[in-house]
């Protein structure tokens, strides 16, 4: 883990090397379990943040037997010694947000104290989950499917975002009623949506009276910090292949995903950040529409969805599930500049005579096969690679040569300590 630690770098900032600032960033779809390696490395950070997305996300942790489920803080803040940081690149939907403070609190684990939220975050309300819900019934009808979004009203709060009619944090501490009136005029014009203003604003009492001392600049915070020698990870949400420029639009969600997206969110400059961790499964999974050009369907889609437990942490939804996609892993480390892999639930794949990885894309648009053999032996609970099976071994150095990224953390299993951290 030392050795793990020390190459992940240290920060310049102004003149000076500090500590090191790392991004953990999902590398396709999502759900590629990102939220172990933070949980796993937050131990050794002073601040952990979330840089963008909302409550669409859905990070797990299991800690000794307890399944905790993130959606909208940075699940490094199971740690009671971090500074948790909400950066400005979120939207909020404040009733979740007390909700996992809470279920925290009743694990024993106090948040509020050391929480900061972003007075540029956005806020998403009600309306803008039935907004959510119009637009793709309206998609479904125009084109025969929508994008299978969440919900969770993300698309609609980023839109009121860029549209400049969102409303930050900064607004709570203020009165809520005019700018809630406001909306009802603009949302029931626009989307022929009605907004219950009063059941609005009394969701909002709690958050008010509980968050109002936590909401600040977080770009001085989180600069401050750096100034002072502090180390700092970055918790991405969503993944690669669903960001709004990169990814596989319009299958996509609405907010820069990438490493750039986490930096942006946090008001961070490029120059900071000494590495980046790119997690992907050691297949593939996808909820919701769009490309998938690796997707498996049948008996073999269904044995890795009952292996791998793919289903939504955030809707329940069964995942679709398919082989690796070289292709995607490299474009992915391109864009964001991976340094590390982690690959995550490789004990999976432990029943598989052999397993088909796509390599490439032909001209005429098709997938690029390479079979590699299987290991038919379980990896479960394995700590370190030389006692892995050679075509495990193998297969992950395939991984490696192919995007020439060093995998260095491999997931062989759900809890915390079955992983192997290689360098
Ligand atoms: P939205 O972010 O709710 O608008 O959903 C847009 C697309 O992103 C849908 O295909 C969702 O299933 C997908 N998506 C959003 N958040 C996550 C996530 O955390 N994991 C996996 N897929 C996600």
């Amino acid at each position: 883990m030392q050795k793990l630690l020390a190459s992940l770098g240290s920060a310049t900032v102004g003149h000076d090397r500090r500590g090191p600032v790392c991004a953990v960033i999902g590398a396709q779809w999502g759900d590629e379990g990102k939220g172990k390696v933070i949980d796993l490395l937050g131990e050794h950070y002073d601040t952990v943040a979330r840089a963008c997305g909302g409550a669409n996300a859905g990070h797990t942790i299991v800690v000794k037997g307890t399944k905790h489920i993130f959606h909208l803080l940075p699940s490094g803040a199971l740690h009671p010694h971090t500074t948790v940081v909400i950066g400005s690149g979120l939207v909020l939907h404040l009733p979740t947000l007390l909700e996992e403070i809470r279920l925290l609190k009743e694990a024993g684990i106090d948040v509020l104290p050391r929480l900061f939220i972003s007075e540029e975050a956005h806020i998403v309300f009600e309306f803008h989950k039935a907004i959510d819900v119009v637009l793709e019934e309206e998609r479904r009808k125009r084109e025969g499917k929508g994008i299978g979004t969440t919900g969770r009203g993300i698309g609609p709060a980023y839109t009121d975002k860029a549209s400049r009619d969102g409303t930050r944090m900064q607004s709570l501490k203020g009165d809520m009623r005019p700018i809630l009136e406001r909306h009802a005029v603009r949302v029931q014009r626009l989307y022929g949506v009605a907004v219950d203003s009063e059941k609005e604003l009394a969701a909002l009492v709690p958050a008010q009276k509980l968050l109002k001392d936590r909401i600040v600049d977080t770009v001085w915070l989180l600069h401050g910090k750096l100034q002072q020698g502090k180390t700092l990870l970055i918790e991405g949400a969503q993944a690669s292949l669903l960001d709004l420029d990169h990814g596989t639009y319009p299958y996509v969600t609405s907010s820069q995903t990438t490493s750039a997206g986490a930096l942006q969110g946090l008001g961070l400059p490029p120059r900071v950040l000494t590495a980046c961790i790119g997690v992907a499964k050691a297949y593939c999974t996808r909820v919701g529409e769009g490309d998938f050009m690796t997707e498996v369907l049948g008996e073999t889609g269904d044995r890795l969805r009952k292996r791998g437990g793919e289903y939504g942490s955030t809707t329940g939804r069964p995942r679709r599930c398919g082989w690796l996609s070289i292709p995607d892993l490299k474009r992915s480390a391109m864009i964001n500049g991976f340094t590390h892999w982690n690959i995550t639930k490789l004990d999976v794949l432990d029943e598989e005579v052999e397993i088909p990885v796509c390599t490439g894309i032909a001209s005429d648009g098709k997938a690029e096969w390479k079979k590699l053999p299987g290991w038919k032996t379980s990896t479960v609970g394995i700590t370190e690679f030389a006692k892995l099976p050679k075509e495990a071994q193998q297969y992950l150095q395939f991984i490696e040569k192919e995007t020439g990224v060093p995998v260095s953390l491999i997931g062989t299993g759900p809890g915390r300590e079955q992983m192997i951290v290689r360098r």
